[in-house]
C-alpha cells in the first residue's frame, strides 16, 4: 500500500492513503477533512446560487463519446505544443490564488509538481509565495496572471519582476470587474477572520481549532496573510484588501496597449464567454483565448465553458489556440474538450484539492489520475495520440454548435 506523508517536515500528521484516491472527488473529500471551512470553501465554494459552478461540472455530461472500435491502440501519445511550448499531456495548471493558505509554500509545492509532469504552473497575482521563487520551483514552464491591483506602476513592476524570473506567457484575467458574490464567504466570516482582530473574529475561530494540524502548518508557515507580488508603497497588499483593489483596478481592452509595451511575450487572455469577446480578443492581438467563468466564482448564471466552446472556436477560426477552464474533474472531460476544437484545458480546483489534501504528493496523484484516465479514454476511441481528436469523436446537442456548423 502506498502512503503518502501529508507533511514530510513534522512527520506528525496523519498520512492520506493515496491508494484510497481513486478520483478527483475523493481529493475533495480528503481536502475538506484538513481544511477549516473558510478555507476549504474558498476553494469549492463559487459565485451567488453557484449555477455555474454546478454546471460547468455538469454539461460535460451532455457530450457523448463517439468511438472507433476494433482498431489497434498503442500506448497513445498525449504530448502537444501550447503557443509552442511543449507539455507532457493536454493540461495545464490554472491560476489558483491564496494557495499558501491551503498547504505551507502551497505556490511553490504546486508549482513543483507541474514541473515534474512536465506541464506549465500559472502563478496567480493572488499567491502568497514569491514568484521568484515559485519560478525556481518548477523544473518547467511558468506564466504568470495578472490583475491590476495597486494600478499600472504596481503591475509594471510585477511584469518586469515576472519576465526577469523567466515566466514565458502572461494570462490577463477579463472577468473580475468586481470579486464575485461568495456567499459561503458571508457565512464562513473570512471578511472577519481577515481583520485579525479577535473581537470580530471571536464568532468564527472554532473552525480552526478544529483543524489543528491545519493551524500548526499554517503557523509554521509564518500565518502569512499578504501578496508579495502586490509590491504597494506601504508593502505587500493584505489578503484583506483584495476586494477593494480588485473593484478599483478593472482591466479593460485599453489596458493591453500598454501591457504590451512592458510585455514582449504571448498574452492568453482569460475570461472569455462568448464569440463577440473572442473577436474582440483577436482584434486586440491575444496570443491565445482561454474560455472560462473563473470556475462559476464570478459572474453566475452564465453558461457552462463546455456549452460555450463550440462557438469561440468557431469564432476564432484556427488564428489562435483556444484553451477551456471550468468543471474538469475528469480525463474524459480534458478529452471531450479536445474533440470541440480545445488545445488543451486549465485544471483549478482539480488540483487544489490534492494540494490541500496532502501538499505535492496530493497534486501529483490528480495529474496522475487525469493522466491515465486521458489514456484510458484515447485507448476506448481508438486514438493513438492526442493530435487525432476531432469533432466526429462526440455528440454535442445540436444548439451548442454555431450557426455556421448547424445550417448545412
Ligand atoms: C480569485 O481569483 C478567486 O477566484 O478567488
Amino acid at each position: 500500500m502506498i502512503r503518502e506523508m501529508t507533511n514530510a517536515e513534522s512527520g506528525r500528521l496523519k498520512a492520506v492513503d493515496m491508494s484510497r484516491i481513486v478520483n478527483v472527488e475523493d481529493l475533495r473529500r480528503a481536502a475538506r477533512r484538513r481544511l477549516p471551512r473558510s478555507v476549504f470553501d474558498y476553494i469549492d465554494g463559487g459565485a451567488d446560487g453557484e449555477v455555474t459552478l454546478r454546471e460547468n461540472v455538469r454539461a460535460f455530461q451532455d457530450v457523448a463519446f463517439r468511438p472507433r472500435c476494433a482498431v489497434e491502440t498503442p500506448p497513445p501519445d498525449l504530448r502537444t505544443t501550447v503557443i509552442g511550448t511543449p507539455i507532457s499531456m493536454p493540461v495545464i495548471f490554472a491560476p489558483v490564488g491564496s494557495s499558501r493558505m491551503f498547504w505551507p509554500r502551497g505556490e511553490e509545492a504546486a508549482a513543483a509538481t507541474a514541473g515534474a509532469a512536465g506541464t506549465i504552473y500559472s502563478l496567480s497575482t493572488l499567491s502568497g509565495c514569491r514568484l521568484e521563487d515559485v519560478k525556481k520551483a518548477t523544473s518547467g514552464p511558468a506564466w504568470y496572471q495578472l490583475y491590476l491591483c495597486g494600478g499600472r506602476d504596481v503591475a509594471s513592476a510585477t511584469l518586469q519582476r515576472a519576465r526577469d524570473a523567466g515566466y514565458s506567457a502572461l494570462i490577463l484575467t477579463i472577468d473580475t470587474a468586481v470579486a464575485g458574490m461568495r456567499e459561503r464567504d458571508l457565512r464562513n466570516g473570512s471578511k472577519q477572520l481577515l481583520t485579525r482582530k479577535l473581537g470580530p473574529m471571536l464568532p468564527y475561530v472554532w473552525q480552526f481549532a478544529a483543524r489543528p494540524s491545519w493551524l500548526a502548518g499554517f503557523l509554521r508557515d509564518g500565518g502569512l496573510m499578504k501578496f508579495p507580488n502586490v509590491m504597494l508603497p506601504d508593502g505587500p497588499m493584505l489578503y484583506a484588501d483584495v476586494s477593494l483593489a480588485l473593484e478599483q483596478s478593472t482591466v479593460t481592452w485599453r489596458d493591453l496597449r500598454w501591457i504590451r509595451e512592458i510585455w514582449t511575450g504571448p498574452v492568453v487572455i482569460k475570461g472569455v464567454h462568448t464569440a463577440e469577446d473572442a473577436r474582440r480578443a483577436l482584434d486586440e492581438g491575444a496570443n491565445a483565448i482561454c474560455v472560462s467563468n473563473h470556475g462559476g466564482r464570478q459572474l453566475d448564471g452564465v453558461h457552462a465553458t463546455i456549452r460555450v466552446l463550440p462557438e469561440i472556436v468557431d469564432a476564432v477560426g484556427g488564428r489562435v489556440e483556444v484553451l477551456l477552464d471550468g468543471g474538469v474533474r475528469r480525463g474524459g472531460d480534458v478529452v471531450k474538450a479536445l474533440c470541440l476544437g480545445a488545445r488543451a484545458v486549465l485544471i483549478g480546483r482539480a488540483y487544489a484539492y490534492g494540494l490541500a489534501a496532502a501538499g505535492g504528493p496530493g497534486v501529483a496523484r490528480a495529474v496522475d489520475i487525469l493522466r491515465s484516465d486521458i489514456v484510458r479514454t484515447l485507448k476506448l476511441l481508438g486514438c493513438a495520440s492526442v493530435r487525432e481528436l476531432n469533432g466526429s469523436l462526440v455528440d454535442a446537442p445540436r444548439d451548442w454548435m454555431p450557426r455556421s456548423l448547424t445550417s448545412a
